[in-house]
């Protein structure tokens, strides 16, 4: 009776699984098929299996709404192609298999607000996204922004939203990352209570490490993928060494990285509260002295920020390509 009554995890209404929670440590006795036995306090874990279900509402912010000076183009990277496809479009490609998200904030530049817009509107007419038409009032209530920083292109006609795609919704960054965030954040849904934000310029994550990611951050609140330094780490001022730092205490911080909602807000509010600037959005968090959890993040997780990185990205495609193609000859 109750398995009928649950939410799937993305919270968009169908079945998907189902959660059952049994007292701490798991006794049961011999002979008992797991699942068919209910706990003494029914009530209680069955209550506390629906608070993990509807706690469980995650969105997705991508933030690409980023120049791309270091690359030297006239078009932001994001919007570069790698393999005949923009980096945004591998990005999102990998996020829209995700089946723990219910939506994607994409954050993108003023300027390529239409580009960005028909770009993901041509994907998604024969994949699992959809682009999503906020009104730009529900979107100016959400954001609190001005008419000018609205990147709603029309009204949602009604009724439709179907249960069976991501929704991604378009809105505008700001100056910097941080504010491209906040935009975002600001954004969210009001029943959305863990974010996941990833950079647009790493097309290369894999759905694993945003799993991992994300049940990392379930059980402490926050966590981000990293990667111990290899190379020896100097501080250096006008090109002379300052010092050299302990390596084995450096660790070179990626995205994804995932939050529950209320912590990432606070921290954020907190940080413009100080005009206090950072590069990645756990900083902001350390700052409220809060535990990150670190997951091993992966080598072929680059963002692509050179033109060096395009070349080396292609070859990274081709190696991805042909990882399937043999795993397809094995399966
Ligand atoms: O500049 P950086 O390499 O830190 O950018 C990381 C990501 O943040 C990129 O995907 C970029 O497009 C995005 N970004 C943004 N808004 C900015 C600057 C960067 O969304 N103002």
């Amino acid at each position: 009776e109750l398995s009928g009554r649950l939410l799937d995890p993305a919270g968009n209404g169908g079945t998907r699984g189902m959660i059952i929670a049994f007292p701490q440590p798991l006794r049961l006795p011999r002979g008992t098929e797991p699942g068919l036995r209910p706990a003494p306090n029914l009530f209680f874990y069955c209550s506390f299996a629906l608070d993990c279900l509807l706690m469980s509402k995650t969105c997705a912010i991508i933030p690409a709404a980023g120049r791309g000076v270091r690359m030297g183009n006239a078009k932001p990277k994001q919007f570069l192609e790698l393999s005949g496809r923009p980096i945004l479009l591998h990005t999102l490609e990998t996020f829209s298999r995700v089946d723990f998200l219910s939506g994607i904030l994409l954050v993108v530049p003023k300027d390529f607000c239409s580009e960005a817009e028909s770009l993901v509107s041509r994907y998604c007419a024969d994949n699992l996204l959809r682009l999503c038409y906020l009104s730009k009032e529900e979107l100016q209530e959400r954001c609190s922004l001005h008419e000018d920083e609205l990147c709603a292109p029309g009204a949602a006609p009604a009724g439709s939203w179907d249960g069976s795609r991501k929704f991604v919704t378009l809105t505008l960054g700001g100056t910097e990352r941080q504010d491209s965030v906040f935009n975002a954040l600001q954004a969210l849904p009001g029943d959305c209570q863990w974010v996941l934000i990833h950079d647009g310029v790493r097309p290369f994550v894999s759905s694993i490490l945003i799993e991992n990611t994300w049940k990392a951050a379930r059980k402490t609140g926050a966590a981000i993928a990293a990667l111990p330094a290899t190379d020896t780490v100097k501080r250096v001022r006008d090109a002379r060494v300052g010092e050299t730092l302990p390596r084995d205490e450096i660790w070179l911080v990626q995205t994804p990285q995932v939050f529950r909602k209320d912590i990432l807000l606070t921290a954020y509010l907190e940080a413009r509260r100080q005009g206090c600037s950072g590069t990645d959005d756990a900083f902001f968090v350390e700052r409220l002295g809060l535990p990150v959890a670190v997951v091993p993040g992966e080598r072929s997780n680059i963002k692509v920020t050179t033109q060096e990185d395009l070349v080396w990205g292609s070859f990274l495609l081709t190696q991805v390509g042909r990882q399937s193609d043999s795993a397809d000859k094995v399966g």
